[in-house]
């Protein structure tokens, strides 16, 4: 791997995080989308430069971005306390994003994401790390069983006015 830096984002980088954010969902999910508009709209809530903003200004909230040769390449978001309704604890956060762009899949960047929030988590004494991840995703759940997750049980999301079916995945410390 070329020269690979993740460091925490910060305000600055609310530029390449809101496309890197449009970008690697479209290509990771756009096709399960019967409807454009609504996905747009999605994209508009979720991924505007003013949401972001106060995403990163949310002190709840750590964004990590991966930068293979200067290029924002990835990126991961933790929401530091995020109770799950499946594990009942107080020490508990949410892996709620990792996402590399498709030009740079399978080069562990994902992996490297990963390790950097497994650190954190560490740093910050947290027991539960959890996350949902789309039960029509694969290649993301085998990610996820490599570094150890458990599967809690399913639950039901909805974006962009479409329910999807979910496996809730969580990995003690
Ligand atoms: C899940 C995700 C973050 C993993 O990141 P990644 O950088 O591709 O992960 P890795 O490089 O560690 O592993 C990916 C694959 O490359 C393979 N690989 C990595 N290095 C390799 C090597 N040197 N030789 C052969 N294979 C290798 C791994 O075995 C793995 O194979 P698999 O996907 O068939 O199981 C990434 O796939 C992604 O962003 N997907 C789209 C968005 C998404 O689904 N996010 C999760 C939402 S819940």
């Amino acid at each position: 791997m070329k020269n690979l830096v993740i460091r925490k984002a910060t305000l600055k980088d609310v530029v390449p995080l809101a496309l890197l954010a449009r970008v690697t969902f479209r290509e990771a999910f756009g096709k399960y989308f019967r409807n454009e508009q609504d996905l747009k709209m999605y994209f508009n809530e979720s991924f505007s430069i003013q949401s972001l903003k106060a995403k990163l200004n949310d002190g709840n909230n750590i964004f990590w971005i991966a930068f293979v040769d200067n290029l924002p390449v990835g990126y991961a978001k933790m929401i530091k306390n995020s109770p799950s309704k499946f594990i009942g604890h107080k020490s508990v956060s949410e892996l709620q994003r990792i996402y590399v762009l498709h030009d740079f899949l399978n080069m562990k960047i994902g992996q490297s994401l990963q390790n950097t929030v497994f650190k954190e988590v560490k740093r910050l004494g947290v027991k539960y790390l959890w996350l949902s991840v789309y039960v029509g995703n694969p290649k993301a759940i085998r990610f996820y069983q490599r570094n150890k997750y458990k599967h809690f049980g399913n639950q039901v999301l909805n974006f962009a006015q479409q329910d999807f079916e979910f496996q809730v995945l969580f990995k003690s410390f």
